[in-house]
């Protein structure tokens, strides 16, 4: 399976913020994650479209965009104008997730929904044909360097059952607490595709922090 690794912005230090995407893409990251947090549906308060927009000459890397707003879908041309590659959104910010998936996609984004530790993978019952990518929280949204939920290892399998037995190339994505001690369990569970933060922004040096992140995981497929 490929793995790819999504540096989270949220740790990265927020006034040289071109620098240091262009340092997680020369280290050999795969996308940028990019949180978007409203200080309404999460209690914190970072960027929009008009960060994205400026970040996004400055890396060739997909930006994934996390949105944790509410309302989502006025800001979904916004951030497909600014770049973004993948949009994703919680189900319980939107009145209406299928109108909301097909409007990312209109705007030629990749689509993904996220569920939180506490929602179950049965949002995905009438929704997963048509997404590109599932989210799942490891953390409650809001924060960046929380502790790594365990109890959602058994969700990131059943959503890898799920995306199997459908048979697309869905991405499954995890974010929250990620680390070069438990990406390797993260991947076992089914998970292809790693956020991480502050184990990366949170380091001086990105690209170590970066490659401890790829032999931890390198590990894990020759220990499977
Ligand atoms: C949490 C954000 C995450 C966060 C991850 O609400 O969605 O993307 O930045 O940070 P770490 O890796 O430090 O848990
Ligand atoms: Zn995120």
């Amino acid at each position: 399976m490929a793995f790819r690794i999504a540096p989270s912005i949220l740790s990265a230090d927020f006034a040289r913020l071109g620098e240091e995407v262009k340092a997680v893409e020369r280290a050999g990251a795969d996308l940028i994650h990019f949180d978007v947090m409203d200080n309404h549906s999460v209690p914190t308060l970072t960027v929009g479209p008009v960060v994205c927009a400026a970040l996004r000459p400055q890396v060739k890397l997909p930006l994934d965009v996390h949105l944790m707003v509410k309302p989502v879908d006025a800001l979904v041309p916004e951030f497909a104008k600014a770049g973004a590659s993948i949009i994703s959104f919680h189900p319980e910010a939107t009145e209406h997730v299928d109108r909301t998936i097909a409007l990312i996609k209109q705007h030629g984004c990749k689509a993904g929904l996220v569920l939180n530790p506490a929602t179950p993978a049965s949002f995905l019952d009438y929704t997963l044909d048509k997404l590109d990518l599932v989210l799942v929280m490891s953390v409650n949204p809001g924060f960046g360097g929380q502790q790594f939920i365990a109890s959602v290892l058994p969700k990131i399998a059943e959503v890898r059952r799920r995306i199997d037995k459908l048979g697309k190339p869905i991405w499954l994505e995890v974010d929250g607490g990620i680390k070069a001690d438990n990406i390797a369990e993260v991947a076992r569970a089914g998970a292809d595709t790693f956020v991480a933060g502050s184990a990366i922004f949170g380091e001086k040096d990105r690209a170590a922090a970066l490659s401890r992140l790829r032999e931890a995981l390198k590990r894990a497929t020759i220990s499977s």
